[in-house]
């Protein structure tokens, strides 16, 4: 792997880095939460949008295998004064970084940088396009629940997962649409008509898509996860009224209650408590969301000791561009 762009990849590689972030996993019960693997390098995370989770556990994770870690921010960097990604991209580079990890609000921005740069590029979010680590910290703690300490090697074979909500602005519907059937998982999506892949039945993406949860409800998934509800995205003919989308598309404490206690419910947060998802369904013992924000920690490990330890096989292997 010299990048890691995108959540499309094979089944093996897939299972390998879940794996691999088992390892990093055990990190957290420790005292001493600190791993020589990256002594000497530096990490730059370059974030030209918001974050909590991503940009925190990046660093965390960082930090924890002893590489150097730079934050830089499109608000206080010279982006803010004009400079083009290209030249900032260089400018970092050009300072002897071994790895960039970028947020962008233009999709596809991270794969430029990669092809400009020359160092290890990881995608943290690109606009509505993809957010790679996203999808396998939840196809890792969903791999927790479901198979606790025996997950090592295993996939998510005929688990069924229904993403529910703003599908067409969501990059981690995206990355979780070409992962978890890689791993074996059935994926719906659903959402308002507008929030919706154009196309009916099957999407581009090759999974089902429904505006109809109270159906997808019924056929009791082994997971649902909720997305936020992207306000800064939106043009306001699209969007339903807030009534409209609870009505149609929220998990409410009624609809939580004909969840049944076997499903997850899942949300990459940051949440829009009261709008995509109740108070109560998110603090419900089926909620992985707190498991999801410490798998990120460890995903995000395992994806940088993958590319930038000097000793791991597979920082050569060309597998997740
Ligand atoms: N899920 C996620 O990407 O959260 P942040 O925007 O807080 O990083």
């Amino acid at each position: 792997m010299t990048h890691l762009l995108t959540a499309a990849m094979p089944r093996d590689a897939a299972i390998a880095l879940l794996d691999l972030a088992e390892d990093m996993h055990q990190i957290q019960d420790r005292q001493v939460k600190k791993l020589p693997a990256l002594r000497g390098r530096t990490v730059v995370n370059l974030f030209f949008e918001d974050s909590t989770r991503t940009r925190s556990s990046f660093e965390i994770a960082g930090k924890w295998l002893s590489a150097d870690v730079i934050n830089v921010s499109g608000k206080g960097s010279s982006a803010s004064k004009g400079e083009s990604l290209r030249d900032t991209g260089l400018t970092i580079a050009a300072m002897g970084v071994d790895g960039v990890v970028v947020r962008s609000g233009s999709s596809g921005a991270p794969a430029l940088l990669a092809d400009w740069i020359g160092r290890p590029v990881v995608n943290a979010g690109d606009g509505t396009h993809e957010h790679p680590t996203q999808a396998l910290l939840d196809a890792f703690a969903l791999r927790r629940r479901i198979h606790g300490d025996a997950a090592r090697g295993k996939g998510l074979d005929g688990v069924r997962v229904a993403i529910v909500g703003d599908i067409a602005h969501s990059r981690v519907a995206r990355s979780n649409a070409l992962l978890l059937p890689a791993l074996g998982a059935e994926v719906t999506l659903v959402g308002p008509p507008a929030f919706l892949p154009p196309g009916a039945g099957p999407t581009r993406l090759g999974v089902r898509a429904t505006t109809d949860l109270d159906a997808v409800i019924a056929e009791r998934p082994d997971a649902l996860m909720l997305l936020r509800v992207q306000l800064e995205r939106q043009t306001g003919a699209v969007v339903p009224s807030a009534a409209e989308y609870i009505t149609g598309w929220s998990l409410t404490d009624e609809r939580l209650a004909r969840l049944g206690d076997e499903a997850r419910i899942m949300h990459p947060g940051p949440m829009n408590r009261g709008l995509e998802i109740s108070s109560r369904a998110a603090d419900a013992d089926a909620s992985t969301i707190l498991e999801q924000v410490t798998a990120g920690v460890s995903v995000r490990m395992a994806v940088l000791y993958s590319l930038l330890a000097s000793d791991h096989p597979s920082s050569a292997d060309g597998g997740s561009r």
